[in-house]
């Protein structure tokens, strides 16, 4: 048995994964770690999977209800997926099969803030059964070292009936002390998080629990799985560019300086190509109060240009967690691993004045921005923690491609689909084309902005609308013609083309 399980008590409940498992019954709410493809389980989803097989096969239910930090991997919320155990879902996914499942009707899924999501569980909205967590190792004490992330991991263990512990000999013992630990108070009785800069440090760095909970310990060893990033490709560089001249003009007008600039940097490729251009840029002393750690960030520590990165988890790809896991050591100076409540409350992302950069789908004519819809109806991802963000930054971006599927989708829309971020969260969008600052404009000053940064192929269309948008309403504050808003995602539904 690994010297990973330092506890005594706890030492006599290590079994296998499958018996572990015969303590889910089909009706569970279960509390699993796992943000992106970092901590999550990585033996009892396939135990559940098959467990829900078998059952199935014999003609009984099981399906369970699965809460998370965010999403997994292939083989957490894959496999579960694929064998149809998955009844409701939340706070937020990105793995194919289960995004398949959502939208089929299979599996109901809830996407919800990331820093509200444990308000849920410790408020008791969604009470939970069984809590499933990863750790690098339990200390004599019987406390849990966290692994790659920590998500909603504390909220979980304190209100689950039944703790099951995955010990991962994976994960680098050199991850202890990256973890902060730090409990909000119930309501009432709530005080301020006394974090006033990213580099804070509020609590332990590990969780402690119930004991008496316990019910299996599980030994694995096995990686976190995350796909890796697209290559940067000319577009992403592009976006960059004007991403840091935007920057470089917020320091001219005396409102940045190259060494205050805190990050917050969503998941994706075009973010991860962002801190890339940040590489070469005046910037030094960059800190991060952001959610996930990806490869640019690591990138940026190891050439001395970011000193500290707050978040929940990493997201790295294969070749960054490799070099994680070899040289924790070094990287735990630099990094912060904090409950996901604590990485994206907006108590203190307005507090220290971060920047939020993040990915979206579509953007419309007065800046509301869709984030997770596809036409309106197709889940993709979630919101996430761009919310969160967004809506409390100093300063909220948004950055995207302009077209998307080889031309036949504009990012830029007459009126967005879904709206996950309003007119009156979004400051600023920026394309390969250039940079739309809504700071300050009234809705009809934004339009030709908007219209600037969308690809030429569909700014005649834009442009189109518009003029039949002022036609209908001259006067009115945000003009819309209710009749063609959607034709872009009606010509997309029909004919695959935006274009028509
Ligand atoms: N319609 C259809 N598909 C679209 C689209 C649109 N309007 N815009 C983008 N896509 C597709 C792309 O074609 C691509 O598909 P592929 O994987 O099959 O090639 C995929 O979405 C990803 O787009 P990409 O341009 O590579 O950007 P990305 O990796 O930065 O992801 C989001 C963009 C919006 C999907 C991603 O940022 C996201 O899920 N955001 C919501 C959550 C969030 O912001 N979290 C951060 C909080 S900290």
């Amino acid at each position: 048995m690994s010297d990973r399980i330092a506890h005594a008590g706890l030492r006599g409940k290590v079994m296998s994964a499958d018996e572990a498992a015969q303590f889910i019954n089909h009706g569970d709410s279960i509390g699993i770690s796992g943000f992106t493809g970092a901590a999550y389980p990585k033996a009892l989803p396939t135990a559940l999977a098959n467990r829900g097989k078998e059952l199935h096969a014999a003609g009984k239910e099981f399906k369970v209800n699965i809460y998370t930090g965010a999403s997994t991997a292939p083989d957490c919320d894959g496999v579960m997926a694929e064998a149809d155990i998955i009844n409701y879902r939340m706070p937020y996914q990105g793995d194919p099969s289960l995004r398949k499942s959502i939208n089929a009707g299979n599996a109901k899924y809830q996407d919800i803030h990331l820093s509200q999501s444990p308000q849920y569980i410790e408020q008791g909205f969604l009470p939970i059964d069984a809590a499933i967590v990863e750790a690098t190792r339990i200390t004599e004490e019987g406390h849990i070292i966290p692994s790659s992330g920590i998500g909603n991991n504390v909220e979980y263990l304190d209100n689950a009936d039944k703790i099951i512990i995955e010990v991962n000999s994976w994960q680098s013992l050199d991850l202890e002390g990256m973890a902060d630990i730090y409990r909000i108070q119930r309501l009432p009785n709530r005080t301020p998080i006394p974090i006033n800069a990213p580099g804070d440090r509020i609590g332990t760095p590990y969780i402690d629990i119930n004991l008496d909970k316990v019910v299996a310990v599980v030994e694995t060893n096995a990686p976190d799985r995350n796909a890796p990033f697209k290559p940067i490709d000319e577009t992403s560089q592009q976006i960059a560019g004007h991403f840091l001249d935007f920057l470089d003009g917020e320091v001219a007008a005396g409102r940045l300086a190259y060494d205050q600039y805190i990050m917050q940097s969503g998941v994706g490729n075009v973010p991860n190509a962002v801190m890339a251009g940040l590489l070469d840029s005046k910037f030094e002393n960059i800190k991060a109060y952001t959610e996930v750690i990806q490869d640019g960030m690591l990138d940026l520590i190891d050439a001395g240009k970011m000193t500290v990165a707050s978040s929940t988890s990493f997201s790295l790809s294969p070749e960054a967690a490799e070099k994680m896991n070899n040289e924790a050591a070094r990287y735990r100076k630099h990094i912060i691993l904090r409950p996901q409540q604590i990485s994206n409350h907006p108590e203190v992302v307005r507090r220290v004045g971060l920047i939020a950069t993040n990915g979206m789908i579509e953007a419309d004519i007065y800046g509301n921005v869709n984030s997770t819809h596809i036409n309106g109806s197709r889940v993709m991802n979630g919101i996430g923690g761009s919310g969160d963000f967004t809506r409390n930054a100093f300063i909220s971006s948004f950055i995207s491609p302009s077209l998307a599927k080889d031309g036949a989708i504009s990012a830029v829309v007459p009126f967005v689909s879904h709206i996950d971020h309003t007119e009156h969260d979004a400051m600023v969008i920026i394309t390969e084309r250039g940079v739309a600052d809504l700071r300050g404009l009234a809705p009809r000053d934004r339009v030709a902005k908007m219209i600037s940064i969308a690809h030429p192929d569909y700014q005649p269309l834009l442009e189109e609308y518009y003029e039949r948008a002022l036609k209908k309403a001259p006067a009115l504050a945000t003009p819309h013609d209710l009749r063609t808003a959607f034709d872009f995602h009606i010509n997309m539904i029909e004919k695959g083309s935006m274009k028509g």
